[in-house]
């Protein structure tokens, strides 16, 4: 299935693919998500299904995804409804494409939010506006910021709000960036944003690991930190009651997910936009292993072991941390509170933390872009400013109704754990059992030097789907329960499935114009070609 050539946009050079693609994986999932996790799961014994679930999942589905995108791309598709049937010619598939950019639109509507509160906390510290005392300043501070406590509360002068200007900030700069395309905007900026990131996580890990034990309590001391983290057995739980535990098990994999930005449809669209023989397997190790840096060692040594040197192990308990967002945004400012220095250190920290969220949202933002120039043959500024008002109008949704967070949790829910694993099953068997499994794996090593171990022709045929679908169903059995019993008493998480809704019917319409389009389009070279012989 070949489209008509048009002026095709493409990476400039490998290090700015590799740089895009793991700007779109390192993000908050790496920073706030996966220290959390890691602490909530047993430290060390976290990372056991962490990286199984890496081996078996992660990789094999970050690899198909490379290949379909490359695959389709060359051929002229960009949008994940694009790639789905152009990969398999099957006009169906682009219905199913086109959950991808769902999901890609939610993540970025609430995304944009928290990104919000990044940049306020980064400007607090710069300022020094972050001078307060106790730990319950900081919950009142992470309470106002949000507006935990009642709907609107960020509303109450309209748009005079620090916290919403901050919001409005970043989503004038998403689209900034966008406008400016794939290698004026997403290449220039992840190229130096990417960088800069590591320069301020090592600077912050480097502290960290020197502080020795600043509190004097025996216990405490930068070691013992580090231990928590990296030993799979603590004292107040056994290896085997955390593996015993199936949640141990979701969590892992549920944090490769979000965090290598698998199933989203993002990273088959960046590998559209490589050329045909360019080394998508070395591309794609070296993203991935940036991403598994950033997580598994400098946010797993700076964390973790910050808040367990300062404040003790009693304090990382799961009901001090019943949320991704609490290690980051109350128990770290408590830190830097106590830490030599730390307006600095905690400037640096939120500041990365923003990079790495711009990195991130402008990835998954763009895909929303793609299908609409497909769908419905715009050009940048009128794709961007359809996509603009439907992303704009989710980050105001979920920055209105923010009491207890119900808006956000809905729509993670529903997209981050449900759509994803639906999505990255489909691209897995498209790989392994739509194509032939063989023909795939040349397709994918096709102008790489790296052979991939033929161990993985097993896993990627049978292990990850299978993984994938245990993974899934167990998960809903335990979850699926409580957000039912949520949707049908809570009006603030019907209007989010009501908007995920509308996104959902409003891609659809979108995919169903592109592929009249592409249809079309093939008729007419089908004809010329008839014609010419
Ligand atoms: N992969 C992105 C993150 O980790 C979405 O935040």
């Amino acid at each position: 299935m070949k489209q008509k050539k048009t002026k095709q946009e493409n990476w400039t050079t490998q290090f700015g693919v590799i740089m895009a693609v793991a700007g779109s994986a390192i993000g908050l999932g790496n920073f706030l998500r996966f220290p959390g996790q890691a602490a909530l799961y047993g430290g060390g014994a976290f990372m056991i299904p962490y990286f199984i679930a890496f081996f078996l999942i992660g990789l094999p589905i970050v690899w198909a995804e490379w290949m379909l995108g490359r695959y389709a791309g060359i051929r002229g598709y960009h949008s994940a409804p694009g790639i789905f049937r152009s990969v398999t010619g099957k006009r169906n598939m682009a219905y199913a494409g086109s959950f991808c950019v769902t999901l890609t639109t939610i993540i970025t509507s609430f995304y944009i939010f928290i990104e919000g509160w990044c940049l306020v906390y980064a400007l607090r510290y710069l300022f020094g506006w972050m001078e307060l005392g106790t730990s319950t300043d900081f919950n009142k501070l992470f309470i106002e910021t949000v507006g935990l406590k009642a709907n609107g509360a960020l509303f109450q002068y309209g748009l005079l709000n620090f916290n919403l200007l901050c919001m409005v900030f970043c989503l004038l700069l998403n689209y900034f960036l966008i406008y400016r395309g794939i290698v004026k905007g997403i290449e220039w900026f992840c190229s130096w944003a990417l960088p800069a990131l590591l320069v301020c996580s090592l600077i912050i890990m480097i502290r960290v690991l020197t502080l020795g034990n600043p509190t004097g309590i025996e216990g405490q001391s930068i070691i013992d930190g580090l231990g928590f983290v990296w030993n799979p057995s603590q004292p107040n739980k056994t290896l085997w009651e955390s593996l015993s535990n199936p949640e141990t098990w979701l969590a892992g994999a549920g944090q490769v997910f979000f965090s290598l930005s698998l199933g989203f449809g993002v990273i088959c669209t960046y590998a559209s936009y490589t050329r045909r023989n360019d080394d998508i397997v070395l591309s794609s190790l070296t993203a991935v292993a940036g991403n598994g840096f950033c997580e598994a060692v400098i946010a797993a040594m700076m964390i973790v072991p910050a808040a367990y040197i300062f404040l003790g192990p009693a304090f990382l308990t799961p009901e001090n941390l019943n949320s991704s967002f609490t290690i980051g945004f109350q128990v770290l400012p408590e830190v830097f509170h106590q830490m030599p220095m730390g307006r600095m250190f905690g400037f640096l920290f939120f500041f990365l933390l923003f990079l790495a969220a711009v990195t991130s949202s402008i990835s998954t933002l763009q895909p929303a872009i793609t299908l609409l120039e497909e769908g419905l043959q715009i050009g940048r500024k009128s794709s961007l400013t359809i996509a603009g008002v439907i992303t704009a109008f989710g980050a105001f949704f979920t920055a209105y109704f923010t009491k207890n967070l119900t808006a956000l949790d809905t729509m993670d829910f529903w997209v981050c754990n449900v759509l994803i694993f639906i999505m990255a099953e489909v691209q897995i068997i498209i790989f392994s059992w739509t194509w032939n499994i063989d023909a795939s794996l040349a397709e994918l090593q096709r102008g790489t030097q790296i052979r991939i171990p033929y161990f993985f022709r097993f896993v990627m045929k049978y292990v990850s789907p299978l993984y994938l679908l245990f993974v899934f169903i167990t998960w809903f059995y335990l979850k699926f329960p409580e957000q039912l019993n949520k949707i049908s008493h809570n009006t603030v998480a019907q209007l989010s499935l009501g908007f995920i809704a509308f996104v959902t019917i409003f891609n659809l319409f979108i995919t169903s114009q592109a592929l009249a389009r592409w249809e079309k389009q093939e008729h007419l070279n089908s004809n010329t070609v008839d014609g010419e012989i």
